[in-house]
């Protein structure tokens, strides 16, 4: 429960505002002077303050500096006779959330704390997700958490401990890479070298040597010995991206180093042992290939001792609060800046994109969005407009609302684009037919116009 304190040593006043707020079911104490509200404050701190500015005993101000220097998070409104409105304001400039001017409207009073206990409620969620997003992981830095997501993780954990090659299957931008990592960090071979090698666009001559390396006088232009990139990752664990791409004709070499766990340079006789883990990554179907006689199926069985499939993003929207927290964090860093966190109309575009980009492409809307923002918070502004054209229409952003009416809005919105079909509804919204009906009776919205089911 929400705890307001309302100081005012003016008795009328002090009765009506906690009268008032205790019906709006805030649990409320009152004190007729700062003193009294000082020394309960150091016992337990509010989260809410109605502060009148003139005090018998203390300046009002002084007990603003007071709140906001130990209690940063309590919001504070200031209450204030008309005659001191410019105090007021210097008092929101403190710090103060807002004030009012007495005498003050039931309306009035019940709003603002209504606006400061949903701003608190926002911020505790930010810092929640934010804990969340830097401790839950199992893998730092590897954010998720899905089930699908959890499970990968498990995954990762225990592949790294064993020394087979590994096939990583997902569209572009799931975290592939990442994954590849994740392994080589987190087994035996966590000190030799993560080595990275992309086979798309490249002929055989060209993968041959970079791969293999090749001695002086191997060919036209090599004037030294180059060791290859195989051989250069002695220990540790070699990423194959796009092995989708490989030339046919080079997939039977790479078939024998993977057999015989030794190579020879290009030009060379001698034959060097190998000690490395081979991690291939596509994000193609690779058994599709292999069935359009594109990618050879012993090569294919060799790589994919174990196969990890990441999820796309669409198929785990539960990831992405965490995501842009993580994000957002990531990117304060970069650009040395201190964006607090996102607008629930923000995340709700977002929840509802499609991501044909998947994470990366998250990565990229909100690394923008923090360079650009002027704000101390992510709204539907700073989103590409790829994202905004499914802003409601006549959602204004300035307008705090709360998250009930959000999720109101949400579904009336949701039901008006799949015709009121409540199945289809309810499969877009992650909901179960039960629940969205509640949902429905709870914001009145059944027999909203073309409610065919309602
Ligand atoms: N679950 C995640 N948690 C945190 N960051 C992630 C996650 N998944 C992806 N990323 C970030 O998204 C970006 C893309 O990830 P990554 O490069 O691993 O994807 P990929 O599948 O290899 O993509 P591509 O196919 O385009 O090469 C990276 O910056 C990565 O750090
Ligand atoms: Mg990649």
């Amino acid at each position: 429960m929400i705890t307001v304190a309302v100081i005012d040593d003016e008795a009328t006043a002090r009765k009506m505002i906690a009268r008032i707020l205790s019906q709006a079911g805030y649990s409320v104490e009152a004190f007729d002077c700062g003193n009294s509200f000082l020394q309960r404050m150091d016992q337990e701190p509010f989260d809410i303050v109605f502060l009148d500015l003139e005090l018998p005993d203390r300046g009002g101000l002084e007990i603003l500096i007071h709140i906001k220097a130990t209690h940063r998070d309590t919001e504070v409104i200031i209450v204030t006779g008309h005659g001191s409105v410019n105090n007021a304001v210097e008092a929101t400039k403190a710090g103060a959330f807002h004030y009012l001017t007495k005498p003050c409207r039931s309306h009035d009073i019940r709003l603002m704390a209504e606006r400061a206990a949903e701003k608190l409620r926002l911020h505790r969620e930010n810092v929640h997700l934010k804990s969340q997003a830097s401790e839950g992981s199992l893998i730092p830095g590897f954010i998720g958490n899905s089930k699908a997501m959890q499970a990968i993780f498990e995954t990762i954990v225990k592949v790294a401990q064993v020394n087979c090659n590994v096939l990583l299957e997902a569209e572009t931008g799931t975290g592939k890479q990442l994954t590849a990592r994740a392994i080589h960090d987190l087994g035996a071979r966590k000190d030799a070298s993560f080595v990275y090698f992309n086979c798309g666009g490249f002929t055989e001559e060209l993968i041959c040597s970079e791969l293999f390396g090749h001695e002086k006088g191997a060919f036209t232009g090599a004037d030294t010995r180059k060791i290859g990139l195989l051989e250069s990752a002695a220990g540790g664990t070699v990423l194959l991206d796009e092995i989708g791409e490989i030339p046919l004709s080079m997939q039977v070499k790479l078939l024998h180093v993977l057999q015989e766990r030794r190579i020879r340079r290009v030009g060379g006789t001698r034959p060097v042992d190998l000690n490395i883990r081979i991690i291939a990554a596509t994000n193609r179907d690779l058994k599709e290939l292999v069935k359009q006689g594109k990618f050879r199926e012993d090569l294919y069985y060799r790589l994919n001792v174990v196969t990890i499939r990441l999820p796309g993003l669409s198929e785990r929207r539960e990831d992405i609060p965490l995501l842009v927290h993580h994000f957002i964090a990531k990117a304060n860093k970069a650009f040395v800046k201190d964006i607090r966190g996102i607008s629930p109309q923000a995340l709700a575009l977002l929840m509802e994109y499609g991501f044909p980009g998947n994470v990366r492409e998250l990565e990229n809307i909100i690394q923008h969005a923090v360079a650009l923002t002027e704000g101390k918070k992510l709204t539907p502004e700073d989103l590409p407009s790829r994202l905004r054209k499914f802003y409601p229409q006549g959602w204004n952003e300035e307008e705090l609302l709360s998250l009930d009416e959000v999720e109101k809005r949400y579904i009336a919105r949701v039901l008006s684009k799949t015709d009121h079909n409540i199945k289809a509804a309810g499969r877009i919204l992650k909901m179960s037919r039960t629940t969205l009906w509640r949902r429905i009776k709870k914001y009145g919205l059944v027999g909203a116009p073309g409610s065919k089911n309602a």
